[in-house]
């Protein structure tokens, strides 16, 4: 038996709204599992990103979340000497794509596919936001789309709000130097000034109603931050000028990309080279190697292709 899922890239946060706003990206990761009951040697390859550096066994994070799934679906006749695992990973590891995100949903779905999908997809996305510890890349991940995320008072996945997809594109600019996002949570205060939440909570309203009116107008503002953005910019030095840079070249809203270190901006498919251009030449300034993308959203999510 041979299962295969691919898994979109997603950006996170959209500038306030922290660990609630998310969205899927065009931009994707494969990941295949081959049920070989005596096999004599089975394999584990990774392509692409990571395929020098990440885990070839059970460190690895795909692997680590197809056990969690086969540990609760009490399912224990699959294990690595009878799995031929393949990674395909086309999403940079840097930090701020989504990229973890995608071998933790990769990983339920292959189990539960495998398991004959007895999980639903409101368990996979609980299960997912456990693992990964919030909700905002895990699931656009799963549903596609632009989403309000949430949790429930027991930590599961809470209501989803799939929010109309803009008719923009999605510049992304992709530093060289990788940013852990436990590291970028790290340095985020334990308390915050009431002032901030405030800016923040206006800024989140306005977000959701750009968004549902398509005023796009409103985004410069709207996708304003207090809460993490200034914290985190710290360990990224040029991304003010970067996040400016994109809305003098006419981007509607530009913000972090999840906990960074990419660089991301929403504008009209017209000035989409210029926005590109224009955030990149910023970077080459300091001497950063940067990636950059131009992408749609994704509508589909996490879908099963074999
Ligand atoms: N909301 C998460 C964070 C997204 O900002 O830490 C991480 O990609």
């Amino acid at each position: 038996m041979k299962v295969k899922v691919r898994v979109p890239s997603s950006t996170a946060n959209l500038g306030p709204g922290f660990d609630i706003f998310g969205a899927a990206l065009c931009l994707y990761n494969t990941f295949e599992a081959k049920y070989v009951p005596n096999a004599k040697k089975t394999t584990f390859i990774i392509k692409g990103e990571g395929k020098k550096t990440l885990d070839l066994g059970k460190k690895n994070l795909l692997w680590q979340s197809m056990q969690e799934t086969f540990n609760v679906l009490k399912e224990t006749k699959y294990n690595l000497n009878n799995l031929n695992i393949t990674i395909n990973n086309n999403i940079p590891l840097s930090g701020g794509l989504g990229s973890s995100s995608t071998a933790i949903v990769g990983g339920i779905m292959l189990a539960n596919a495998l398991c004959e999908n007895k999980l639903d997809k409101s368990q996979i996305a609980s299960l997912a936001i456990k693992i990964e510890g919030h909700p905002d890349n895990v699931i656009p991940a799963i549903f596609g789309g632009l989403c309000i995320c949430s949790k429930d008072e027991n930590e599961n996945h809470g209501t989803v709000i799939n929010l109309p997809i803009p008719k923009l594109k999605v510049i992304l600019c992709v530093p060289s130097f990788e940013l852990r996002t436990r590291r970028s949570r790290q340095i985020l205060p334990k308390m915050v000034d009431i002032n901030d939440v405030v800016f923040n909570m206006s800024r989140v309203a306005l977000l959701a109603a750009a968004f549902c009116c398509a005023d796009y107008s409103l985004l410069r503002q709207a996708m304003q931050d207090k809460l993490h953005q200034p914290y985190r910019g710290k360990m990224i030095p040029v991304m003010n000028e970067v996040l400016q840079a994109a809305l003098n070249a006419k981007a509607f809203g530009a913000f972090l990309s999840g906990s960074g270190p990419t660089l991301a901006a929403l504008c009209d498919k017209k000035d989409a080279n210029n926005v590109q251009k224009t955030m990149k030449n910023v970077w080459a300034a300091e001497s950063v190697s940067v990636k950059t993308y131009i992408l749609d959203f994704d509508v589909k999510g996490a879908t099963i292709i074999i």
